[in-house]
């Protein structure tokens, strides 16, 4: 593990220019359980039943059961040591953009500017019935689950399955990740299309794959060139620590 962080921090710290691709693996340690591991999301809620846009609007109220689990542990969390570790690598120049697949809000909360949320937010809500937009703080005001003012319930502005992803958010993926030198990759089964393919966007573009997971995934043996085994909170502090140790000798 030595070696391959030492082999990491070089890659960074030489070629800078580092996109990250993060997925719920780097809240865990916030709080927020993932989806696909033992105890995820997915395990209590049948993502067919909870988390599609035809079961959202066939039974919004069934829906928001799952939803408001997760606000209520939204809520609570704060940024880790991996997403500190990440606004500092943004702070110093050598992260150029974090493309993250959740919808927490905790990378802007630890100081990353360069944020692009692929699968949208739950800073917001909106109508399907009316199109109105309200903030989260406003839909507290609303009861519970929150509705809008023309009656219908109001859905989370995050990414549904069978919802297109924001426009400006993929282009802004693919750009970032056609335009770095480094992709690291932190805490997704990327098991998702299409944030799955920006490894392979940064990869085409010729830009180091490093990955950083509890264990192996897809990726591991496909596109990465540096895995990185182990929780996302300490790997990311080390491997700052040490890139920025790289990049002060150097300038
Ligand atoms: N440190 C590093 N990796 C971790 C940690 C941790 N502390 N805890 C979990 N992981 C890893 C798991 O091993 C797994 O590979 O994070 C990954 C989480 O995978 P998923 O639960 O599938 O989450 P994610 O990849 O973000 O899912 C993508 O699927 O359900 C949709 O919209 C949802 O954005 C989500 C998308």
């Amino acid at each position: 593990m030595e070696e391959r962080l030492s082999e990491a921090a070089r890659l960074m710290a030489v070629r800078r220019r580092v996109a990250v691709l993060t997925g719920a693996g780097i809240s865990v340690e916030s709080g927020i359980p993932d989806f696909r591991s033992r105890g995820g999301l997915w395990e209590r809620f049948d993502p067919a039943e909870y988390a599609t846009i035809q079961a959202f609007r066939a039974d919004p109220a069934k829906v928001w059961k799952m939803l408001a689990e997760m606000e209520a542990v939204l809520d609570a969390a704060r940024p880790n040591p991996a997403h500190e570790a990440l606004a500092r690598l943004e702070q110093a120049g050598v992260v150029t953009g974090v493309i993250t697949q959740n919808i927490d809000g905790l990378h802007q909360a630890a100081g990353s500017r360069k944020v692009v949320e692929f699968h949208g937010s739950h800073r917001t809500l909106s109508c399907l019935a009316c199109g109105a937009r309200i903030s989260r703080n406003e839909a507290r005001q609303r009861g519970h689950p929150p509705a809008c003012g023309c009656g219908a319930l109001l859905k989370p502005d995050v990414v549904f399955f069978g919802e297109p992803i924001p426009e400006g958010a993929l282009r802004e993926a693919y750009r970032v990740a056609a335009s770095c030198r480094v992709m690291l990759v932190v805490g997704t089964s990327a098991e998702v299309a299409p944030a799955n393919q920006m490894p392979w966007v940064a990869k085409q573009a010729g830009a180091a794959v490093i990955e950083v997971n509890l264990a192996p995934t897809h990726l591991t043996e496909s596109v990465t060139d540096v895995f990185l085994e182990g929780k996302a909170g300490r790997v990311l502090q080390d491997l700052a620590d040490r890139t920025m140790a790289l990049v002060e000798t150097r300038d």
